[in-house]
């Protein structure tokens, strides 16, 4: 397993859409790997692949304390959802931000495991803000972008500074 580099916001290369997965095979398999550990080292809860500079449909997300529950997900789509809920988020694209981001409160998500093979879930609570979070990077959005102007503007300023400096 490798440790992967995480794109840092605005990167523009955050701001693409990612293509499905056509395939689930043992480059998805080892994909899948990395991102789980390049998430666990961070430490995260979540992260999609175009974090990690590779457009294609695929998220893991762990919300467990004990880091023992693994979600991984290829093409998963929202198919149902009801309710709305405010949660603060953050992101590892964006270290150190953190804001409040309407999501639904409840969703049902279809994906493919890390076998290909197909499965439904429902999600409330953090699971389920953190995998629209997710789900939302597959499609080129950064939470940031629910943000007035001006926050992503000195948001912006902020995470410049930040990349200055490493
Ligand atoms: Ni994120």
């Amino acid at each position: 397993m490798a440790i992967l580099d995480i794109l840092i916001y605005p990167d523009s290369r955050l701001h693409s859409k990612a293509r499905p997965v056509a395939q689930v095979d043992s480059r998805i398999r080892k994909l899948i790997d990395d991102m789980s550990e390049t998430m666990y080292a961070a430490p995260g809860i979540g992260l999609a692949a175009p974090q990690v500079n590779v457009m294609e449909r695929i998220i893991v997300v762990d919300i467990s304390e004990s880091k023992d529950s693994l979600l991984a997900m290829v093409n998963p789509e929202i198919i149902q959802s009801e309710g709305q809920d405010e949660h603060e988020e953050g992101c590892l694209s964006v270290p150190g931000v953190y804001a409040p981001v309407k999501r639904y409160e409840n969703i049902r998500v279809r994906a493919l495991d890390k076998q290909g093979k197909p499965f439904e879930l429902d999600a409330g609570g953090l699971l389920g803000v953190c995998i629209q979070h997710e789900i939302d990077h597959l499609d080129g959005k950064v939470f940031v972008d629910y943000l007035s102007h001006l926050k992503q503007d000195r948001i912006r300023k902020k995470m410049q500074k930040v990349m200055r400096h490493s």
